[in-house]
C-alpha cells in the first residue's frame, strides 16, 4: 500500500521577484484521501500555494513533493501533472474546445491516452459532475455552473489523484456552489484526495483540516471544528466566521449556554436540548414541585 503523503510541504519558501516572499517556511502533510481546506484573504498566498502542488512553481526554499515525487524533478513533471488536477476561479478561462466532448477530451489526449478509450474517460467524467448526455452540447450555451462543471470534468477525464479547487466555487450562485460541493464528496467517497481554495469558510465545514494562510505563513490549522471557532482570530484575519459560529458566539455572550459551533446541525442540537430542558422544568414546576426531571422523563 502507498503510504506516502498525497502532499508534502517541507519548509517551502517562494518569491516572484527575488526579494519578498508570498510563501514563507510552509510545512505540512496532506494523507491520500483526505479533505482539506486552504483558507485566507486576498493575497494571503494561496493561488500561489496552489501552482506549487503541481509544479507549475517551484519553491525557492524547501521541497514539495506529491506522493514522494518532488517537484524540481522534471522528470517527474508529467506524473506530477497527472496526479494533482487543478481548477480555476473562472470557467471561461478553462474551457477550450466549442463541443464539450472534445473539451473534456482535450487533457487526456494530451495525455497520450489512446483514441479508443478517450470516448470512455469523457462519459465517465461527465457522469460524475452530473452532465450525462452532454457530450454534443456547445459550451457556450452553459451556465456558469455547468461550465464550471465541464472544467472539472475536464480534469477528471485524466483520471488525478488529487483535485485542487482554486477559488472554484467563486463565480457561481448559491445552487452551483452546493453542485460544485456535492461533486466534491462524491470524488472524496471515491478515494480522491480534496484541496479546497475558498474564501467561504461554510464550505469546508464537514473537511478532514483546514489551514488558514495569512501573508504567506499558515497562521491557523486543525479541523474545521477547531480552526472556524477562533471568531476573533479569524476576523484578524480577515475572514467570515460561519453563520453558527457568529450565532453561538452572541448567544453566549448574551449567557445562553451553548457551546461555539462551526456547524448549524451542532447549534440546532444544543438549542433543542435548552428548549426541551427548560419546557421539562416549567413542567415540573407547574405538574408537582417534588418530582424530579428524571421521574418527568
Ligand atoms: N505572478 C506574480 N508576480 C508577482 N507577484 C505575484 C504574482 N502572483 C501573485 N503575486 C503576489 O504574491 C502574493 C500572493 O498572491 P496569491 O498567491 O495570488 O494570493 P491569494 O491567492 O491568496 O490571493 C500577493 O502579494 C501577490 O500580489
Ligand atoms: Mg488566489
Amino acid at each position: 500500500m502507498d503510504t506516502r503523503p498525497a502532499l508534502h510541504f517541507d519548509d517551502v519558501s517562494f518569491t516572484y521577484d527575488g526579494t519578498t516572499f508570498v510563501l514563507d517556511g510552509i510545512t505540512f502533510s496532506i494523507n491520500k484521501g483526505s479533505t482539506v481546506g486552504i483558507l485566507g484573504g486576498n493575497g494571503s498566498g494561496k493561488s500561489t500555494f496552489a501552482k506549487l502542488c503541481n509544479a507549475l512553481l517551484v519553491p525557492d526554499q524547501g521541497c514539495v513533493t506529491v506522493f514522494g515525487r518532488h517537484t524540481e524533478d522534471t522528470t517527474a513533471t508529467y506524473d506530477i501533472r497527472s496526479d494533482a488536477g487543478m481548477v480555476f476561479q473562472n470557467p471561461d478561462d478553462q474551457l477550450i474546445a466549442s463541443l464539450i466532448e472534445n473539451d473534456v477530451a482535450f487533457g487526456p489526449e494530451n495525455l497520450g491516452v489512446p483514441t479508443n478509450q478517450l470516448r470512455e474517460r469523457v462519459t465517465e467524467a461527465l457522469a460524475s459532475v452530473g452532465l450525462q448526455g452532454f457530450e454534443r452540447t456547445e459550451t457556450a450555451a452553459l451556465s456558469g455552473g455547468q461550465k464550471q462543471r465541464v472544467a472539472i470534468a475536464g480534469v477528471l477525464a485524466m483520471q488525478p489523484k488529487i483535485l485542487i479547487l482554486d477559488e472554484a466555487s467563486a463565480m457561481l450562485d448559491p445552487q452551483g456552489r452546493r453542485d460544485l460541493l456535492d461533486i466534491c464528496r462524491d470524488l472524496h467517497q471515491q478515494g480522491m484526495t480534496i484541496i479546497m481554495i475558498t474564501h467561504f469558510m461554510e464550505e469546508t465545514l464537514d473537511f478532514d483540516q483546514d489551514i488558514v494562510l495569512d501573508k504567506g505563513s499558515i497562521a491557523l490549522s486543525g479541523t474545521p471544528q477547531d480552526v472556524l471557532t477562533q471568531i476573533d482570530r479569524l476576523h484578524e484575519l480577515n475572514l467570515e466566521p460561519p453563520f453558527a459560529c457568529k450565532l453561538s458566539d452572541a448567544l453566549q455572550q448574551r449567557g445562553v449556554p451553548v457551546h461555539l459551533h462551526s456547524t448549524d446541525a451542532g447549534l440546532i442540537t444544543d438549542l433543542k436540548k435548552l428548549y426541551t430542558d427548560s419546557a421539562q422544568d416549567a413542567l415540573a414546576t407547574s405538574a408537582n414541585p417534588s418530582m424530579s426531571k428524571e421521574e418527568l422523563q
